[in-house]
């Protein structure tokens, strides 16, 4: 706790200052908020994938104990902002968000269609299965790889000459046939579902006819607001969203999902408050997932290993009512100082519902892919792969031709290489085993793109020593109000015990959603001019006082008799976006052992490095590296939703069918930042760090998986049957 410039020497790795709550439980969920009358919602979904209802036999369910209500289509009250719905009912336009109870259209198979409301959960739970619905199905089509051949250029990009999806060419990417060495293959992922630990949950209460107040799990508070503003037609500041505490989220929580929309409902319909927790089954359907994705990526060389062409074709799957487009190809133009470049990325419409973001939504996807074709490249060259990646280092941004805001990748490849020593590794695959294991060495590299957007925050310094700062930002678990905590210390100089952070309630200055690892670059920098405005404050104030007396804020406002002093600030970025290109990059180096008797691959140590900018907070930061990483392990070896086609139904619905990974999955990892600070990018030099810490994993570990075993699987997950 001090006072003076002099003294102040703040811990680099703050622990969380809502640690004790979360580990105590005292931290408050959405699904764990109750209040007086309090219904509940259960959700009944359809179990054809494509068709229309004929009938919903409510009776029994209305007459079970504790019913307050079933709606569906039938009775629903409406949601204004859908407009009416048609009769007889038409299927909706591409481009229609889907709209819950609207009519009797089915466009997937567990599509929320009916909800009961009753007294206890226990009561609505028994009297959804009490409703018998009927349907006239229609033929349906899910399989991504059977229906390939349909895929389009999105209709979105069809209308838009600048989407960043447009078939993209630089150079004669035909070069490739003739260049000295050359691969090309298919990548293939399958469909992957969002399972955060804490389901998604909302508890709803209208407070009068036009003024909604939730609690409900999202990663954005503001445009949660916004979007039921929206479909309710009611002011924006009518609604009130809290969502101060999120039980991890990974771009789920982006959007505002039809059961939401639905809780709202029933509390309007049954004036009472109500709530709804998605079960787990639910997760798979109702609040989108990474899309199954298949990429062909052509890389052409010269003998030496210089890139002359790539060409990369990315098709992903979406629904049939929206286009969810993802950055899958985009990557393949910036990271590689490589002439000649083509992508093209295309969508497939399918009986599904729609896909969403999904940490390090698209370049996850389409690094694996890329960074797969890079290591096949080099052991095609007969090159180191990380040799082979620094001939083609990129230094200035070769698809927008500009200077990078800073980058320093190759310092990441050359700390990463020397911590896991990367020289230890034999040039064969197969040619390394320890213990009857085979051992394999891989590597990737990592990219992903800046983003920066408008935020507030509003700094109060009280007169009894503390500070409060307020934004509309979230906590999806990265300790947000920890790193915003220690940005406001740095700035103000004051102990952080002394300052308390607010978020995750719309009624908060405006601020971005937690998505694309914006929030410490955009909310960070909001909190860092608005401390600094706070300080300039306090500085005019204390010139009137006495020399030589002592000038804490509290001193200064009880000198002036002031209860406190506030301020809001904004902060956003400026030409900068047109003079440089921005992103944060990384690698990552794996060591597999493989079985050779079972095929069982296990990753056994990892050696990640990124170059993110300034590191706010070591011990938080390095909790999203490892996180990402797990997630990376679970993409390659683990994740995957499958579908089975006669019903489009996944079958893989709960966790003892959807694997991800557990402790004795997830080895030692080691992660080192480069901790430059980008002063081009923002005024506290953060780049983002949440997602790139999973952009380029699986391939890294599907490259290692070949070294050790020769066998090149191009079709994730990597899973015993594809090795043995
Ligand atoms: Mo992340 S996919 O932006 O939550």
């Amino acid at each position: 706790m001090s006072k003076s410039n002099n003294t102040f020497n703040l811990n680099p790795s703050l622990d969380r200052v809502d640690g004790r709550a979360k580990v105590t439980g005292s931290a408050t969920y959405s699904a764990e908020y109750d209040f007086e009358n309090l219904a509940y919602a259960v959700l009944i979904t359809s179990t054809i994938a494509k068709g229309s209802i004929t009938n919903i036999d409510a009776k029994r369910a209305e007459n079970a104990r504790g019913v307050l209500a079933v709606i569906s289509h039938l009775n629903s009250p409406g949601v204004p902002g859908y407009g009416p719905a048609k009769q007889p009912a038409e299927r909706a336009p591409m481009g229609t968000a889907f709209r819950v109870f609207h009519d009797n259209l089915i466009y997937f198979n567990g599509q929320p269609i009916a909800m009961v409301v009753a007294n206890t959960f226990e009561q609505a739970v028994h009297a959804a299965s009490l409703v018998k619905v009927t349907y006239a199905a229609e033929a349906h089509q899910t399989d991504f790889e059977q229906n390939l051949a349909k895929a389009i250029i999105p209709t979105g990009v069809q209308r838009n000459k600048n989407s960043p999806f447009q078939d993209y060419q630089r150079g004669e990417p035909a070069v490739i046939d003739n260049a000295e060495v050359k691969i090309a293959a298919t990548y293939t992922i399958p469909t992957q579902h969002h399972q955060p630990i804490e389901p998604h949950a909302i508890v709803a209460i209208w407070e009068g006819a036009d003024k909604l107040t939730v609690y409900d799990k999202n990663q954005g508070v503001k445009s949660a607001q916004g979007n039921l503003a929206q479909a309710f037609q009611i002011p924006r500041e009518n609604v009130r969203v809290n969502a101060q505490f999120i039980g991890g989220a990974f771009g789920s929580g982006i959007r505002v999902w039809p059961h939401t929309i639905a809780a709202a409902l029933a509390a309007k319909k049954l004036s009472r408050p109500v709530k709804l927790v998605l079960s787990r089954e639910m997760m798979f359907t109702s609040v989108g997932y990474r899309p199954y994705t298949i990429q062909n990526v052509s890389i052409g060389a010269t003998a030496a290993g210089k890139l002359s062409a790539i060409i990369h074709e990315g098709t992903g799957q979406t629904s049939a009512y929206e286009e969810h487009l993802e950055r899958t190809i985009l990557a393949s133009r910036s990271l590689y100082a490589c002439p000649n470049v083509a992508t093209k990325y295309r969508l497939l419409s399918l009986d599904v519902n729609t896909p969403t973001w999904m940490r390090g939504p698209g370049d996850a996807t389409g690094m694996f892919a890329l960074e797969s074709a890079v290591d096949e490249l080099a052991y095609a060259l007969k090159m180191d792969p990380l040799q082979v990646r620094l001939l083609n280092y990129a230094d200035t941004d070769p698809e927008r031709n500009l200077p990078f805001s800073a980058k320093h990748l190759k310092e990441c490849y050359e700390l990463g290489a020397e911590k896991f020593g990367w020289k230890k590794r034999a040039k064969e695959p197969a040619s390394m085993r320890k213990d009857g294991k085979l051992i394999g060495y891989g590597m990737a590299s990592s990219l992903y793109g800046f983003h920066r957007h408008p935020s507030q925050a509003r700094g109060m310094m009280l007169s009894d020593g503390n500070v409060v700062i307020q934004s509309a930002t979230m906590d999806i678990g990265p300790g947000t109000a920890t790193a915003m905590t220690q940005i406001a210390a740095e700035v103000l100089e004051i102990a952080p015990a002394k300052i308390r952070f607010e978020l995750g309630d719309s009624s908060l200055p405006d601020a971005p959603g937690q998505n694309g690892s914006s929030t410490i670059p955009s909310v960070g920098s909001a909190v860092h001019v608005a401390c600094q405005s706070l300080k300039k404050k306090l500085a005019e104030l204390a010139e009137s006082m006495p020399a030589g007396a002592s000038k804490t804020h509290a001193d200064i406002l009880k000198y002036h008799h002031l209860p406190k002093i506030e301020v809001t600030e904004e902060s956003k970025s400026g030409p900068e976006r047109d003079q440089y290109s921005m992103y944060s990059f990384g690698c990552h180096f794996v060591e597999v052992q493989v079985s050779p008797a079972t095929g069982e691959v296990r990753v056994s140590r990892v050696v990640t490095c990124a170059d993110v900018g300034k590191i706010t907070n070591y011990k938080t930061a390095r909790s999203q590296s490892i996180g990402g990483i797990i997630g990376g392990i679970g993409m390659a070896l683990m994740e995957a939703s499958v579908m089975d086609h006669r019903y489009g139904r996944y079958v893989t619905n709960d966790f003892a069918n959807y694997h991800i990974p557990v402790h004795t999955d997830v080895p030692q990892i080691e992660v080192i930042y480069i901790d430059k600070p980008d002063m081009r990018v923002n005024p506290i030099g953060a780049k983002g760090l949440g997602e790139i810490a999973i952009v380029g994993v699986a391939a890294a570990i599907a490259n290692a998986v070949f070294h050790a075993t020769g066998k090149r699987v191009r079709e994730l997950p990597i899973t015993v049957d594809k090795l043995v």
